[in-house]
């Protein structure tokens, strides 16, 4: 279950909740349902998959991608999977701890693992919100964010993109506060 703290003190694990607060900053959650099929539930039992592997994993979750492409004009998606052995995951995940922006939404589907979204928001207050199996997360372009993985350090996330060229992280002058 997703779960929310921040550094006003505030502690949510109810998805309600937590999109009312995250609302001033217009970031949006979701709880979607993991597609009951033993080839999928078999692809995310694997910590690191091949290329084909991830390909036909994508393939299981075509319903919510043709739903985001006509909802919300998505062009294309990828799979990201990372796990402690992923080669030079510290320098990857180095690039996305710090506060940052994007010139294009930030939308993930958490289909394994876990991680931790933090959010700043214009009064300076900052929110950590864990997503895992089954989150869908829409972080418009131009909020300040930063993500972090768990200790698990394990997590398969789809990234759905309507323009790739906004993908680079823009650094922010903000310092984390919340872990
Ligand atoms: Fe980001």
């Amino acid at each position: 279950m997703a779960y929310m703290t921040t550094t006003g003190g505030q502690f949510s694990e109810d998805t309600a909740a937590i999109n009312s607060y995250l609302e001033n900053i217009d970031v949006y959650l979701a709880k979607w349902p993991i597609p009951e099929s033993p080839e999928v539930s078999a692809l995310l039992e694997k910590p690191s998959l091949d290329e084909p592997e991830k390909e036909a994993l994508l393939k299981g979750f075509d319903e919510a991608f043709l739903r985001l492409q006509k909802e919300m004009n998505m062009k294309s998606r990828d799979l990201i999977v990372l796990h402690p052995g992923t080669p030079g995951l510290n320098e990857l995940l180095d690039r996305f701890a710090p506060c940052h922006t994007h010139d294009d939404e930030e939308v993930r589907y958490i289909i394994d693992g876990e991680g931790e979204f933090g959010f700043v928001f214009p009064s300076g207050e900052q929110a950590l919100l864990k997503v895992v199996q089954g989150d869908f997360i829409r972080i418009p372009k131009n909020t300040e964010h930063w993500f972090v993985l768990t200790q698990s350090r394990r997590i398969k996330a789809i990234r759905y993109f309507s323009d790739t060229s906004g993908w680079v992280p823009k650094y922010t002058a903000s310092k984390v506060r919340i872990s």
